[in-house]
């Protein structure tokens, strides 16, 4: 390899060199650790991170990144923001968790409400995987019905009910589900349907088969496909949702404060009848909660209410999350200003990519919804998640490589993310290291299209 990529073996050997300590605890951990459950990003290089604030994350050799994950988009406001940091030191000082009713909840209730536009009610949990779980349980509750309709290329966290991935031998309009990974029962496969994203065979198929469904789940902008075009198809689940009797839950786990204060529903001017939220909204602390429509949220009130589920948890609702979340929420409804400016750093991030990578004729293009954005490695269009080929893998690969050895996390495969943080300054230093880290890739001959 190195022979034949002479940049990419230079770049892995200077990374090698000023990463020992993080080798060593790669290493020591391999004996004790599986990664997997503890949430890593699958970096060209181990790298263990020791601190983190603002935009950068420091590693245990002492190197300092440009971090584009924030924690796989969880800190809007970057690592460390004083005003969270402060909360929770306060909090820490009180007692963090009693698990029953603490005076901390009403405050980030309230914000919640406030800012989700679906929002007559709210139940906390600890993860954006909770989240989806139990709206699709109060959608089936609710409804008496038991299937929940998701889409090709979604993501709605790692219980069972959204472990599907599609067969790629199926019809683009009739996509046929396959477990991701073992473990998945076979008969959950019978309680969800899988349906095209962004076309309208998926309407077709929700007015069909109306009496069997009891929700659809769509996120508020694919985070495997970030693209405006999102909008349009979320408007045109709400009309047949409407039409249907299927509750449209909105997956805002991502979404949620990040494309807009008030998420997806706000920034495309659309309500579900249950949406989801996670990341952002607990400060970076672990949080999911649903909002919704009280009659759809009555479920939650006990197994003694109408239609009523089991719902709870240990640290649901816990006061340390609660005052990191409000700090956070807090902080953003303070200053609206902070949207159109990260928005207009990840188009502009975006729109010099794509513009080096046509004048320099790279099939590389960077999609983006305001400050989420992804770097596909491929010149095809992509419209849907199927539309996607993992045909420059090698690449990707040394890119990922490129940009880490000139002091940029990129997260891989994983969805990346500029914060408040984030200056104009490090949005051009983003722009050089991309832009020099793809000239070395084409220079190394690693593109094959
Ligand atoms: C859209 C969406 N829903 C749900 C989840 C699951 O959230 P968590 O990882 O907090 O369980 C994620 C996680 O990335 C997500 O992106």
């Amino acid at each position: 390899m190195s022979d034949a990529a002479p940049r990419l073996a230079a770049a892995r050997a200077e990374l090698l060199a000023k990463t020992p300590r993080c080798r060593e605890i790669s290493e020591e951990r391999a004996e004790i650790l599986n990664s997997g459950l503890a949430a890593n990003l699958e970096m060209p290089h181990p790298i263990f991170l020791e601190s983190g604030a603002g935009c950068r994350v420091v590693d245990a050799d002492g190197n300092s990144y440009i971090d584009t994950s924030v924690g796989f988009g969880l800190h809007m406001l970057g690592h460390a923001h004083p005003e969270i940091a402060e909360a929770i030191r306060d909090r820490a000082g009180k007692g963090w968790m009693f698990g029953i009713h603490s005076t901390t909840q009403m405050t980030l209730a309230e914000l919640l409400a406030d800012a989700s536009p679906c929002a007559e009610r709210v139940v906390f949990c600890n993860t954006g995987t909770e989240a989806t779980f139990y709206a699709m349980r109060a959608a089936r509750g609710f409804t008496g019905k038991t299937r929940i309709g998701l889409f090709d290329g979604c993501y709605h966290g790692a219980h069972d009910y959204g472990m599907f991935v599609t067969d790629p031998a199926s019809d683009p309009d009739a996509p046929q589900p396959l477990p991701m990974g073992h473990g998945v029962p076979a008969q959950i496969a019978e309680t969800i349907l899988l349906l095209p994203y962004r076309r309208p065979a998926a309407i077709e198929q929700i007015q069909a088969r109306k009496d069997e469904l009891a929700a659809v789940i769509v996120e508020g902008v694919q985070s495997s496909n970030p693209q405006p075009g999102a909008g349009e198809f979320l408007a045109e689940l709400r009309e047949v949702c409407s039409d249907t009797g299927v509750l449209l839950i909105i997956d805002e786990v991502i979404t949620g404060f990040r494309v807009s204060y008030g998420g997806a529903q706000e920034l495309f001017d659309v309500k579900a009848d249950l949406a989801t939220y996670g990341k952002i909204l607990g400060g970076g602390l672990p949080i999911g909660a649903i909002t919704g429509r009280a009659d759809v949220m009555e479920t939650f009130t006990g197994l003694s209410a109408k239609n009523g589920i089991f719902s709870g948890g240990t640290f649901s609702g816990n006061p340390l999350t609660m005052v990191a979340g409000s700090a956070a929420v807090g902080h953003l409804k303070a200053h609206p200003d902070i949207y159109p400016r990260v928005n207009g750093a990840g188009d502009r991030l975006a729109g010099a990519i794509n513009g080096f990578c046509r004048e320099h004729q790279l099939p590389v293009q960077m999609k983006n919804v305001g400050s989420m954005f992804h770097l596909f490695f491929q010149r095809e269009q992509i419209d849907s998640s199927r539309d996607l080929h993992a045909r420059e893998q090698t690449a990707e690969k040394a890119f990922y490589l490129q940009t880490l050895n000139r002091g940029v996390l990129v997260p891989g495969t994983q969805r990346a993310f500029l914060s408040a943080a984030h200056t104009d300054a490090d949005v051009d230093e983003l722009i050089r290291v991309f832009s020099e880290s793809l000239l070395d890739v084409q220079a190394d001959g690693l593109f094959v299209g």
